[in-house]
């Protein structure tokens, strides 16, 4: 069986939660797009994992892949994996894979996605960890892989192949070329200890679903930061869609079982672009205090706004949802009112799906549907039957306007905190 799950708006949904909630039942989760600047996080048995780059199911049994349409900074990773040792989590090679195609992000990819976010009059508000720039250069064949970096020889050579275009593209932005030549013998030493996880991912997908395993792929960012149907410009630099799991990962579209959406129950965005949704206000303040929405990668404060279903009608077209987890719900208990956005006013017209373009995205007023909020405390409630009647009727509403099942309901961070519909 083959399940893909991503993120069905801009990211922080909580797949990391929910990846780690299914994770027990399957034999394998794979990453397949974007790098460390994905933060999920696991709260588990008291303790939270903040994760950037080692898939979600680390906690359980199953074998964790790194596919090649990711790119990753070997100094995170180790990072990280000395994070999880610290913790009593020992990920050997036996446990995790790193496929021999993953693309490297060096020095230089971080010190240009600065300095090009620096000059850029309109920001995009990037996570600054070089993501754009390496898979700039992995569209442009310049990339260094994981297998590059574990053989000191070719990891010269290709270097010294790359290194003068990149050396002057630094010069020419007022930045210090020597950034470029900075780590060579940290990114040696690393490929070296990385050198035994090194793997055919596809190969070990393929073989495994022929097995009649499971696989389960967890994608990273959110739909509307897709780098092709995103809210261009404000986007990562990845094709974050569920599809992108198949091209990531080297699997064929023949064979997905399942794909899962993972939304919250209202919206947040980090970074610049459009938001129609969007409350500075006591709303918005009450969804960042109560949902602590603040950024797993970089601390930065979430924005936050209403329910946007126009946007989810989009992500459920791009994604092709068999069903939703339906994250964060507790979080609007203690708010009055709640309202869903169920169309924009643009131009004088009621449209109920997103323009294409992010400046006309931006000039979108929301129309609202308002439903009644409900005071209870929801965390520790168990079943549907067990929720107020205004927040099952919220579920509802939401299930009957997307028209996708809602298979999974988060009523809060820790793994208990989840039920199925
Ligand atoms: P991801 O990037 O999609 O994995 O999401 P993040 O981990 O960046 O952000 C989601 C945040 O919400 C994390 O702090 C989670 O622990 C937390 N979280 C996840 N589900 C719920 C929930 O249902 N309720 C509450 N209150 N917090 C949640
Ligand atoms: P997870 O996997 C939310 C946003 C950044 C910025 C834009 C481009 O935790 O959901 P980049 O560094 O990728 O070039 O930045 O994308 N962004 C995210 N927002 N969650 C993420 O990951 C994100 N990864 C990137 O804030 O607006
Ligand atoms: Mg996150």
């Amino acid at each position: 069986m083959f399940t893909i799950i991503t993120g069905a708006q801009f990211g922080d949904e909580g797949k990391g939660k929910i990846v780690d909630m299914m994770a027990e039942q399957y034999d394998i989760v794979a990453r397949f797009q974007g790098g460390d600047n994905a933060g999920h996080t696991v709260v588990a048995d008291g303790k939270t994992y903040k994760l950037h780059l080692v898939p979600s199911g680390v906690l359980f049994d199953s074998r964790l892949l790194i596919g090649p349409g990711t790119v990753m900074n070997p100094e995170i990773l180790m990072k990280e994996l000395s994070m999880l040792a610290d913790n009593g989590v020992k990920v050997t090679p036996a446990k995790l894979g790193i496929d021999a195609k993953t693309s490297i992000i060096m020095p230089y990819h971080i010190a240009l996605d600065t300095l090009r976010e620096s000059k850029r009059a309109v920001k995009i508000g990037t996570t600054n960890r070089g993501i754009g720039f390496a898979y700039i250069d992995k569209v442009g064949r310049d990339e260094i892989q994981m297998a590059d970096i574990a053989d000191k020889k070719r990891f010269v050579k290709r270097l010294e192949e790359i290194a003068p275009q990149k050396e002057n593209a630094i010069k020419e932005m007022g930045g210090d070329p020597n950034i470029v030549r900075s780590k060579i013998d940290e990114y040696i030493e690393t490929g070296r200890k990385l050198k035994p996880y090194i793997t055919d991912v596809s190969r070990e997908i393929n073989l495994a679903l022929k097995d009649e395993k499971k696989v389960l792929a967890e994608g990273a960012q959110g739909t509307h930061l897709d780098i092709i149907h995103g809210t261009q410009k404000f986007v990562t630099s990845s094709s974050t869609v569920a599809g992108s799991a198949c091209a990531g990962l080297g699997v064929g579209p023949t064979k997905v079982d399942n794909v899962i959406g993972v939304i919250k129950a209202y919206i947040t965005r980090v970074g610049e672009g459009p938001l129609p949704t969007e409350q500075k206000n006591d709303v918005g303040e009450h969804l960042r205090e109560k949902g602590g929405e603040f950024g797993t990668t970089t601390g930065r404060p979430r924005r936050c706004g209403w329910f946007d279903l126009p946007l989810a009608k989009k992500s459920i077209n791009l994604n092709g949802y068999t069903g939703f987890a339906l994250t964060k719900l507790d979080v609007l208990g203690r708010l009055p009112m709640l309202k869903i956005c169920t169309g924009y006013e643009l131009d004088g017209k009621i449209i109920d799906y997103p323009p294409e373009s992010s400046d006309d995205l931006a000039r979108c007023k929301p129309v609202y549907t308002e439903v009644k909020g409900w005071d209870e405390d929801i965390s520790g409630v168990e079943t549907l039957d067990g929720l107020p009647d205004n927040a099952k009727e919220y579920i509802e509403l939401l299930e009957k306007l997307m028209e996708v099942h809602i298979e999974y309901i988060s009523v809060g961070p820790g793994r208990k905190q989840t039920f199925i519909k």
